[in-house]
Protein backbone atom coordinates (compact mmCIF):
# COMPACT_ATOMS: atom_id res chain seq x y z
CA UNK A 1 0.00 0.00 0.00
CA UNK A 2 1.76 3.38 -0.50
CA UNK A 3 1.64 5.81 2.15
CA UNK A 4 1.59 9.20 1.15
CA UNK A 5 3.00 11.95 3.84
CA UNK A 6 2.56 16.06 3.63
CA UNK A 7 5.08 17.61 5.51
CA UNK A 8 5.20 21.68 6.46
CA UNK A 9 6.79 23.77 8.38
CA UNK A 10 4.92 26.90 9.60
CA UNK A 11 5.33 29.75 11.75
CA UNK A 12 2.12 31.75 11.36
CA UNK A 13 -0.35 29.31 10.65
CA UNK A 14 -1.26 29.99 7.07
CA UNK A 15 0.91 26.94 5.85
CA UNK A 16 -0.37 24.78 8.36
CA UNK A 17 -4.27 25.08 6.94
CA UNK A 18 -2.83 25.00 3.70
CA UNK A 19 -1.00 21.59 4.77
CA UNK A 20 -4.36 20.27 6.47
CA UNK A 21 -6.06 20.79 3.63
CA UNK A 22 -3.57 18.93 1.11
CA UNK A 23 -3.55 15.88 3.54
CA UNK A 24 -7.37 15.55 3.72
CA UNK A 25 -7.65 16.15 0.06
CA UNK A 26 -5.04 13.44 -0.61
CA UNK A 27 -5.59 11.00 2.20
CA UNK A 28 -2.36 11.73 3.44
CA UNK A 29 -0.39 11.91 6.71
CA UNK A 30 0.31 15.07 7.77
CA UNK A 31 3.78 16.32 9.97
CA UNK A 32 5.06 19.44 10.86
CA UNK A 33 8.80 19.64 10.88
CA UNK A 34 9.50 21.81 14.21
CA UNK A 35 12.92 24.12 14.38
CA UNK A 36 15.84 22.69 16.67
CA UNK A 37 15.99 25.88 18.16
CA UNK A 38 13.20 28.96 18.28
CA UNK A 39 13.77 32.10 16.71
CA UNK A 40 13.90 33.63 19.82
CA UNK A 41 13.81 37.09 18.28
CA UNK A 42 9.90 36.49 16.67
CA UNK A 43 9.29 34.13 20.16
CA UNK A 44 8.10 31.54 18.04
C1 LIG B 1 12.30 33.63 11.22
C2 LIG B 1 11.88 33.23 9.83
C3 LIG B 1 12.71 33.49 8.77
C4 LIG B 1 12.35 33.14 7.46
N1 LIG B 1 13.21 33.43 6.43
C5 LIG B 1 12.87 33.09 5.18
C6 LIG B 1 13.77 33.37 4.09
O1 LIG B 1 14.84 33.94 4.25
N2 LIG B 1 13.38 33.01 2.84
C7 LIG B 1 12.18 32.39 2.60
O2 LIG B 1 11.92 32.10 1.44
N3 LIG B 1 11.33 32.10 3.60
C8 LIG B 1 11.63 32.44 4.88
N4 LIG B 1 10.75 32.18 5.91
C9 LIG B 1 9.46 31.62 5.60
C10 LIG B 1 9.43 30.16 5.94
O3 LIG B 1 10.40 29.45 5.26
C11 LIG B 1 8.07 29.60 5.59
O4 LIG B 1 7.84 29.67 4.21
C12 LIG B 1 6.98 30.28 6.29
O5 LIG B 1 7.26 30.53 7.67
C13 LIG B 1 5.70 29.46 6.19
O6 LIG B 1 4.66 30.30 6.21
P1 LIG B 1 3.75 30.50 7.53
O7 LIG B 1 4.64 30.60 8.74
O8 LIG B 1 3.08 31.80 7.23
O9 LIG B 1 2.82 29.34 7.62
C14 LIG B 1 11.10 32.50 7.21
C15 LIG B 1 10.26 32.23 8.31
C16 LIG B 1 10.63 32.57 9.59
C17 LIG B 1 9.72 32.26 10.76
Amino acid sequence: MTRTIVTFFSATGTTEMAAEALAKAGHAELYRIEPTERYTRLGI
